[in-house]
């Protein structure tokens, strides 16, 4: 075949895209293979009564073509209301014309919900474990934490708008999504002591992956104190003196969301330290009567009751034996 200059790049014009379409089809990325084509009517009619959702909609990842696998190329608001020919034929309405809303709000069950989004999300690995979780197994559905027309980051719900003191930005905090459910959770994040996560320094999801995991509590790493030596690496050892409960586990003396105690201590010291100290050398404890000066009644004086100002070395301690490392107080 002979082709001059312009006919070539005429004829490159018209079959590549065709080309690269089938390439992104055929999954090249994460994405599960595109659901079969949703037909009906597209936006441009849905525009005359809905402008405000399919501006949301066009200026959404969900809306650009560039998306190969996304519902642009899918239908576009068919992807995820199904067939809107028979809704738009009688002029619209709620429920008419076999209309899906797959909205919190809907009669739909939360899987069949859930079911539109994994139709092309599935494959994604943020959602592997998305069978196993607790938000799947207590039916909670994607669009309980995503609102596709709603422009925050990662399309999270914005249905309880707080101005939030410790933020000057318009835009909601993660958490205020999380918080709609998780009532207890918000309180705790406002206690005294809490992990900065009011304050915008982290997120829920920066320990938790709210799609499901195999872990307990759907955390992101497989024990609790992989997860917090992830980020507190300084307390993650070996040490040459270890405190056992540090290596076991750092709830038995922390508060993961908040606590009224400092540090997210869930106890006060010395309280805490005499759950499993009861005794010793300097017990803590109020003087007996045999320790004091003299008399019958008590010494109300206590000894030693700050363990962690000389103890400060709590959580396991490098220095020699001699230095006293042992007792972590060095
Ligand atoms: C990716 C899936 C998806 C696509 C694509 C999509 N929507 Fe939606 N739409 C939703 C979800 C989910 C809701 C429920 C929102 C809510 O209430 O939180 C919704 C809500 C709506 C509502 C409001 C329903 C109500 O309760 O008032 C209208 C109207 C609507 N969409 C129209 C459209 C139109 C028109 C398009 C195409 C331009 C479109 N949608 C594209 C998922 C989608
Ligand atoms: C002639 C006007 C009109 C057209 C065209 C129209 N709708 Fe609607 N639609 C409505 C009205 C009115 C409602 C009810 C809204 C309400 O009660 O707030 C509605 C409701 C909806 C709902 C919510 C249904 C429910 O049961 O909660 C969705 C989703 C929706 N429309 C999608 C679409 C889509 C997609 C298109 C285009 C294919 C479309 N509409 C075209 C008028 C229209
Ligand atoms: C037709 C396929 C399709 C359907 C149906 C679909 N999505 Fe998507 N979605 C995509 C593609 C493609 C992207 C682009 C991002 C990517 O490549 O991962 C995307 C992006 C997203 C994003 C990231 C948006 C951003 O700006 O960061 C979220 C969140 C999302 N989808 C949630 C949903 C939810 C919830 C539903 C169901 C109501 C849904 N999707 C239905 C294909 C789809
Ligand atoms: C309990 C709330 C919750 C549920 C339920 C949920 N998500 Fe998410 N999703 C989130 C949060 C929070 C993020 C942002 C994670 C982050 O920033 O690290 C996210 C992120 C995403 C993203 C990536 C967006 C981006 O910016 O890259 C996609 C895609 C997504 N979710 C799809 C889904 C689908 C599909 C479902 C249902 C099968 C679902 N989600 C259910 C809370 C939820
Ligand atoms: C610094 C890490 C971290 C952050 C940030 C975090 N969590 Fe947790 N969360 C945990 C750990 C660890 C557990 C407990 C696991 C266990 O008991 O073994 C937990 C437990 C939970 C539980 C179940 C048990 C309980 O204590 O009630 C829920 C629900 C929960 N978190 C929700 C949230 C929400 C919502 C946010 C954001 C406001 C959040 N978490 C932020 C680490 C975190
Ligand atoms: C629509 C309500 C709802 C929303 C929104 C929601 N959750 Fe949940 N969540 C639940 C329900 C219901 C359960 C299961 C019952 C329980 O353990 O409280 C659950 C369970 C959990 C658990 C596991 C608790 C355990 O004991 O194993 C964690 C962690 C969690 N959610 C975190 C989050 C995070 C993070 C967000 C925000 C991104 C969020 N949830 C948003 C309803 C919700
Ligand atoms: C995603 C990173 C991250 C993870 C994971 C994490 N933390 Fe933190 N933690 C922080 C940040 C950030 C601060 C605040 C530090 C600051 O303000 O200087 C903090 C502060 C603390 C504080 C001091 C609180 C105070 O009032 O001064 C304690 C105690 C703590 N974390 C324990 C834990 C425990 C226990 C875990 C595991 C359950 C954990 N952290 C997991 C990031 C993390
Ligand atoms: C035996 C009880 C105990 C255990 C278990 C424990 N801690 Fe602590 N932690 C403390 C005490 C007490 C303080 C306060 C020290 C102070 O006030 O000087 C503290 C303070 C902290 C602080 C804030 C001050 C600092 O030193 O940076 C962080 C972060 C912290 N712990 C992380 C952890 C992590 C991560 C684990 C698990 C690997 C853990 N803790 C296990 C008792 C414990
Ligand atoms: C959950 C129980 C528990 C808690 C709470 C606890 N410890 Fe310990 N601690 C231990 C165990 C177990 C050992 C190892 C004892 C051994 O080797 O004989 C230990 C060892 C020590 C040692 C070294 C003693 C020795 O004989 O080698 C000191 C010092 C110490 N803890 C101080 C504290 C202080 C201070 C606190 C409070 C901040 C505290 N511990 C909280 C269980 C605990
Ligand atoms: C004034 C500093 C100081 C304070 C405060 C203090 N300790 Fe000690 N602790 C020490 C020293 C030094 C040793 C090592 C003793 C030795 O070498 O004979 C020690 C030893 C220990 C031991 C190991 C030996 C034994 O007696 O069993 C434990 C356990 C202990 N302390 C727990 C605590 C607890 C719990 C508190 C708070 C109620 C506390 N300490 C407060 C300085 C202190």
């Amino acid at each position: 075949m002979k082709m001059n200059g312009m006919r070539m790049f005429k004829w490159l014009n018209a079959i590549l895209p065709a080309v690269v379409l089938a390439a992104g089809l055929t999954g090249i990325s994460g994405l599960a293979a595109a659901p079969a084509q949703a037909a009906g009517p597209g936006p441009e009619v849905c525009k005359n009564c809905h402008a405000a959702q399919v501006e949301s909609y066009e200026a959404s990842m969900h809306g650009q073509k560039g998306n190969l696998k996304g519902p642009a190329n899918a239908g576009a608001c068919a992807a995820c209301h199904g067939d809107g020919t028979a809704h738009v034929a009688a002029g619209g309405g709620r429920g008419v014309g076999g209309i899906v809303n797959p909205g919190p709000k809907s009669k739909m069950s939360a899987d069949a919900k859930s079911k539109i989004c994994l139709a092309c999300h599935e494959t994604e690995r943020q959602l592997a474990y998305w069978d196993s979780g607790k938000h799947k197994k207590n039916d909670v559905a994607c669009t309980n934490c995503h609102n596709p027309h709603s422009e925050s980051p990662s399309h999270l719900r914005k249905d309880q708008p707080s101005i939030s003191p410790y933020s000057t930005s318009g835009k909601q905090p993660q958490y205020e999504t999380c918080a709609t459910c998780h009532k207890d959770i918000r309180a705790q994040i406002g206690k005294p002591s809490h992990h900065p996560i009011v304050e915008g320094k982290i997120k829920c999801s920066d320990c938790h992956n709210p799609h499901g995991t195999l872990s307990k509590a759907m955390i992101k790493s497989e024990t609790v104190n992989t997860l917090c030596t992830s980020c507190h690496t300084e307390k993650r050892g070996p040490f040459i003196h270890e405190h056992p409960p540090v290596e076991e586990n750092c709830l038995t003396c922390h508060d993961v969301h908040g606590s009224a105690h400092t540090k997210l201590l869930n106890e006060k010291v010395p309280n805490l330290c005499q759950n499993c100290h009861s005794s010793g050398r300097h017990p803590g404890t109020i003087y007996g009567s045999n320790m004091g000066f003299g008399g019958t009644a008590q010494n109300s004086r206590f000894f030693a009751r700050s363990c962690v100002n000389c103890h400060n070395q709590i959580h396991g301690s490098n220095a020699s034996t001699s230095g006293r490392g042992e007792f972590f107080t060095r």
